[in-house]
């Protein structure tokens, strides 16, 4: 027997493939677009002049002033660039910085989206945005915000460096594993999740040891593909509550707060859902989903303590005080003992608990 869901499909054409990008022009046509601002990084800028010049015409300028959070202040720019040049849609080209701002954009403007991913962030795939402001985050979802179109071109991510995949690709697979025990999970995207997993458990370590690997970086693409409709159709619990209190407070890198976290919210959660531990642990084609996950990351060379990012010991009271305010929903009630003891753990780098 299926079980009651609520399941609504979001609405995006996507092209996967090697050598991709050359279909960007015709997208542009087929959409009635002449007039796109492409935007990226400063650090990207070179790949956001190729595009450029491949769309030639309907190219009506650039903006590489895309930055990390989203700020206000930079989107404010970006408008009046395609205000000024007249833009009748944007072309991001990037990871979640550039998609971000493309994002912020639309959702001022109603500009058309067309997203071409190079990393493995997700962001491409959801009606979220999270912008800054004068030091303040907010998160919104909108369906302004969802990119149209979003083009996947493998042979744009071979390049991508080996540590960054490691820790994007788990990054991404957080998003899966959180969907399969979603509040609001549903049949569809756990179908979405597991093959996630799949594919990234299977791609990552491959990049690990050959980083051009076509083959791996196209199941690394799909997956993290996958990864980001999970992020976009269903709520997300206790792994990313306990990032974002960590990471905020001490200033951590993303990703790798990510991954270090992961096994450890998995555990956490595992006595309480089975059943999705048993998708992930499958998928991972582990015995452990918990243990899976931590053994993948040790694998592919990814950080597995926090304090190896350079938090501090002392600081483990503080984020554990901080994870348990304002109650959010997770399948296995956050208790202050247990969710310290898992902190602990994730610091010193020791296996999930109950492995
Ligand atoms: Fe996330």
């Amino acid at each position: 027997m299926v079980a009651a869901f609520t399941y609504e499909a979001l609405p995006a054409r996507v092209r996967f493939g090697s050598g991709t990008l050359a279909c960007l022009p015709d997208e542009l046509d087929r959409a009635g677009k002449r007039r796109a601002l492409v935007l990226s990084t400063p650090q990207q800028r070179d790949q956001a002049e190729r595009v450029a010049a491949l769309i030639g015409p309907r190219a009506a300028g650039i903006f590489s002033d895309a930055t990390m959070h989203t700020p206000v202040g930079v989107t404010r720019a970006a408008l009046d660039a395609a205000r000024s040049l007249d833009a009748d849609c944007t072309v991001a080209v990037g990871g979640g910085s550039t998609t971000g701002l493309g994002k912020a954009v639309a959702l001022r403007t109603g500009l058309m989206q067309f997203v071409v991913p190079t990393t493995y962030a997700g962001s491409e795939m959801t009606p979220i945005l999270g912008q800054t402001e004068d030091g303040r985050k907010t998160t919104q979802r909108d369906a302004a915000i969802l990119p149209e179109v979003v083009i996947y071109d493998v042979d744009l991510t071979i390049g991508l460096p080996a540590d960054l995949s490691a820790t994007s690709g788990m990054n991404a697979i957080a998003h899966a594993v959180e969907a399969l025990y979603a509040r609001d999970r549903n049949p569809i995207i756990s179908l979405m999740a597991e093959d996630a997993i799949r594919a990234l458990a299977r791609a990552l370590p491959a990049i690990a040891a050959h980083p051009a690997d076509p083959q791996a970086r196209s199941d690394a693409l799909y997956g993290a593909f996958l990864c980001g409709c999970c992020l976009g159709a269903v709520g997300m619990a206790l792994h990313h509550k306990l990032c974002h209190v960590i990471g905020g407070s001490f200033d951590l890198p993303h990703a790798q707060t990510h991954t270090i976290i992961l096994p450890h919210a998995t555990a956490y959660n595992a006595a309480a859902e089975p059943e999705a531990m048993a998708r992930i642990a499958a998928a991972l084609g582990a015995d452990d989903a918990a243990q899976g996950l931590y053994d993948l990351a040790g694998r592919i060379g990814a950080p597995r303590a926090l304090r190896d990012l350079g938090m501090p010991e002392a600081a483990i009271d503080q984020a554990a005080r901080e994870a348990v305010q304002n109650p959010y929903w997770n399948p296995r009630a956050i208790e202050p003992e247990p969710i310290r003891a898992l902190i602990a753990r994730a610091w010193a780098g020791l296996p999930p608990l109950g492995a």
